[in-house]
């Protein structure tokens, strides 16, 4: 794995914990209720640093010892869209930190022969151009279905700078390609993979995501 720093990529702290977390859900022996119980830590842990990212205003309270407290409060709306299938799996988590967040879909899927996505739907919040839009979907491989997931939020007038993507493994080329496109979206990943096999899947990757999380 890599910690070469890469410009607008958020990389997790690579510490043991979350190594250890890594670990489990990469080994091929893990059955799907512990992949999806260390899955949902992982992506409990993106969550957490993506809002780390969203502006703040100052905000004094009165704490009850009655003294003043400088803190700040979040400011602007956000959302979710999750790239249908795998990237449901991290709505839940995003839930858990933003009580009834809103939460858009596209429907997505990559080609199993060619690696090309098809776009089959798109279901979006009416403003989502005035919101902050969290972008969830576990794996980037070659880049192009976050790349075309992307495009439809710009047509839908929401700017670069508000598209926060969460993915848990992310490829160097996969990196590159979604960035000549969209470089001033930040990409909030907890790992950086070498490189895809002839099937265009990460190395070493964990596998078909949506399948262990869901059916296998
Ligand atoms: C997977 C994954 C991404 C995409 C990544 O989805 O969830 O959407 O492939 O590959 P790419 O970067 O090369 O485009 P897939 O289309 O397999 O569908 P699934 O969500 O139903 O598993
Ligand atoms: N989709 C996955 O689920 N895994 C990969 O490695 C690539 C695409
Ligand atoms: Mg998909």
């Amino acid at each position: 794995m890599s910690t070469e720093p890469f410009k607008n990529v958020v990389l997790l702290p690579q510490t043991n914990q979350l190594l250890g977390l890594y670990t489990i859900i990469r080994d091929q022996t893990t059955r799907r209720p512990d992949f999806i119980f260390y899955a949902d830590r992982i992506i409990r842990l993106l969550v957490e640093e993506g809002l780390n990212h969203l502006p703040v205003t100052p905000k004094v309270v009165e704490t009850s010892t009655n003294q003043k407290f400088d803190g700040v409060s979040f400011l602007g709306k956000i959302c979710g869209v999750s790239i249908v299938r795998a990237g449901e799996s991290m709505e839940q988590g995003l839930r858990e930190c933003c009580r009834s967040v809103r939460i858009g879909k596209i429907l997505i899927q990559r080609d199993e022969e060619t690696a090309l996505p098809r776009l089959f739907f798109e279901k979006l919040p009416e403003d989502i151009s005035e919101r902050f839009v969290f972008l969830l979907d576990p794996m980037l491989a070659t880049g192009g279905s976050a790349a075309m997931a992307t495009e439809v939020l710009i047509k839908r007038g929401v700017k670069q700078e508000r598209i926060f993507f969460l993915n848990l493994i992310c490829s160097k080329e996969g990196i590159d390609l979604y960035h000549a496109k969209f470089p001033n979206v930040k990409i909030v990943t907890g790992a950086i993979d070498s490189g895809l096999d002839e099937n265009r899947y990460l190395v070493p990757g964990l596998g078909d995501f949506g399948d262990r999380y869901y059916c296998i």
